[in-house]
């Protein structure tokens, strides 16, 4: 006979005991369980930039892997291309091929439903439980938000077989409609492949304007059929060691060279496609009056003095200029309207940006013919010659269905009613458009212009100076000004980052640049202001930074709670 201890418990109760030993041990591990996969799910789900309106975590996860399908109706060619899109997102971020067997369950569920009005033009929703993914969306807009927000509910592990995503439910739409980024391909060129992955930075965080500064002093970047010189000549300038940008600062060395290009009709064409795949319009600048040596050193005769004159080889130097057109020669018009005969022809925006900045109106005041020109208009001085040239190209762009953007200086003298304006000396021509009932697109210099320092001049690649906008600057902008009523709020329609490259010289600087600001002001248009938290982002960023790597994008983090204490 067994005479341990055990045997002082009858049987019956031994098995009791045990039982709940080991139930005891399953409830405390279960908890546990929970307990670690909500702490990582809030590490994962909660990574999204831009903040979503509303995210929620539940219990559980789905398990990634090849063996799941992306299903939608096939008749929807839309559909069709975000499923690959998706497909080739999945592969390239985390290496998971999807085999997308037909109908194999897990599955993740494309649906559009139009009767969801409250999500309006742009939202979703993405509901991620243990055996189904679904986004679903009133078009396929909403349907690309919503799978830009699932790549970022996907961890970053090491194996990567099967990736274990938190259940989490969201609905989201945007804050504002206008939400932008501009290059400048100007002052230094960039190609085809470098403008398309700024496409795809831009809708990794659901941008969705490409304001694309074509034209300037220093080049002139869109063939043009009818006008061949502007790229044979105009797309072209001598690089002159000692000629600067702005003052004093970062003068050209080396021998002299050409420096230039262009993109051909077809490659931009190419450009607003990939684009379009992606919710991105694409606006194009074409500058007038001013900003315009490039196309006067190919067709002087469109300047006032029609003075042969070279392209800029460095910063707009006014005195010494003719960058203006004249606006008493009316083959200026002829010309400027068919070169947007042919604009208006590869961009299907109802937007042309006109420019209207900086113009130096000195050569107007001295030539005899604009003065007489603004003696027969009744017009109050260059200003209003200026308004009266903008109009003019207004009334062309309005008679074939197109609207006009201009730089805040196009308000002096009086723009026309469907202008938009936009606001880059500060805010004060914002509020003074949304206050004339103009749409106003938000991008004061400081702190959306990105070709501006980020973090400390002594350690940071030479950039423009005038202030330094640090992360936590675009991060804290707040694009409707106090100034306005509620009425007036309306008018500013949206808010809009840029990138001049006076200064930059090589495409991965450009993403230097954009990374991680972009994402500051990705939030700023996008999630409510209420939820704008800058310790919040901050904590999201890890992951960005991931991503970053993970697509190869140039960034470097060390700026990222850099502090002006100017
Ligand atoms: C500008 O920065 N001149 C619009």
């Amino acid at each position: 006979m067994d005479h341990s201890g055990l045997s002082l418990f009858p049987p019956q109760l031994l098995c009791l005991y045990t039982l709940d030993i080991k139930f005891m041990i399953k409830l405390l591990s279960f908890f546990l369980l929970t307990f670690l996969s909500m702490t990582s799910m809030a590490q994962s789900t909660m990574n999204i930039v831009p903040l979503p309106q509303t995210i929620e975590m539940k219990a559980g996860t789905f398990m990634l892997d090849k063996n799941f399908s992306i299903q939608y109706a096939l008749e929807n060619p839309e559909l069709k291309r975000l499923d690959i899109f998706l497909r080739g997102q999945l592969k390239n971020r985390f290496g998971i091929k999807v085999s997308n067997k037909k109908n194999h369950t897990p599955a993740l569920i494309f649906t559009i439903d139009e009767k969801l009005t409250r999500l309006g033009n742009e939202g979703y929703t993405l509901i991620i439980a243990p055996d189904q993914i679904k986004i679903t969306a009133p078009n396929s807009k909403g349907i690309f938000y919503g799978i830009q927000s699932f790549l970022q509910c996907i961890p970053f592990q090491s194996n990567q077989k099967s990736l274990a995503i938190p259940c989490t439910f969201i609905e989201d739409q945007p804050r504002f409609g206008w939400r932008g980024m501009m290059l400048d391909v100007v002052r230094h060129f960039f190609t085809v492949e470098d403008v398309k992955n700024f496409l795809d930075i831009m809708s990794t965080y659901k941008m969705n304007v490409f304001h694309w500064h074509l034209v300037d002093d220093q080049g002139w970047r869109l063939q043009i059929n009818k006008y061949p010189k502007l790229t044979s000549v105009g797309a072209w300038r001598m690089e002159t060691p000692g000629a600067v940008y702005y003052a004093k600062n970062d003068s050209l060395t080396g021998t002299p060279k050409r420096y230039g290009g262009f993109y051909t009709q077809q490659q931009a064409r190419d450009i607003v496609q990939y684009a379009a795949d992606r919710n991105i319009m694409v606006i194009p600048e074409i500058e007038m009056p001013g900003h315009s040596q490039a196309a006067l050193a190919a067709y002087p005769q469109f300047s006032c003095e029609n003075i042969p004159q070279e392209v800029a080889s460095s910063a707009s130097d006014f005195a010494k200029l003719y960058s203006n057109y004249c606006p008493s020669n009316d083959s200026t018009f002829i010309f400027l309207q068919d070169v947007l005969n042919e604009v208006m022809n590869i961009f299907p925006s109802p937007y042309i940006h006109i420019g209207g900045d900086e113009v130096d109106k000195r050569d107007w005041k001295k030539h005899a013919k604009d003065q007489a020109l603004i003696k027969e208009k009744n017009l109050k001085d260059e200003n209003g010659l200026q308004s009266y040239f903008i109009h003019r190209i207004a009334d062309y762009l309005k008679a074939h269905g197109k609207n006009i953007i201009g730089w805040d200086e196009t308000l002096d003298g009086g723009l026309s009613p469907d202008a938009l304006v936009q606001s880059w000396r500060g805010t004060s021509g914002g509020i003074a458009a949304a206050k004339q009932k103009h749409g106003a697109i938000m991008s004061p210099a400081n702190p959306l212009y990105f070709n501006r320092y980020q973090g400390d001049p002594k350690t940071e690649p030479f950039a423009a100076k005038f202030t330094i906008n640090t992360l936590k600057k675009v991060y804290q902008y707040e694009p409707v000004p106090v100034e306005l009523d509620s009425a007036q709020t309306k008018y500013i329609i949206g808010v809009e980052g840029a990138v001049w490259v006076e200064f930059i010289k090589t495409y991965p600087q450009v993403q230097y640049m954009l990374l991680p600001r972009i994402l500051a002001l990705a939030e700023v248009t996008w999630s409510a202001k209420k939820d704008r938290q800058w310790d919040g982002f901050l904590k999201r960023l890890p992951y960005q930074f991931k991503l970053f790597a993970k697509e190869k994008w140039n960034f470097d983090e060390k700026n990222t709670t850099f502090e002006d204490v100017k």
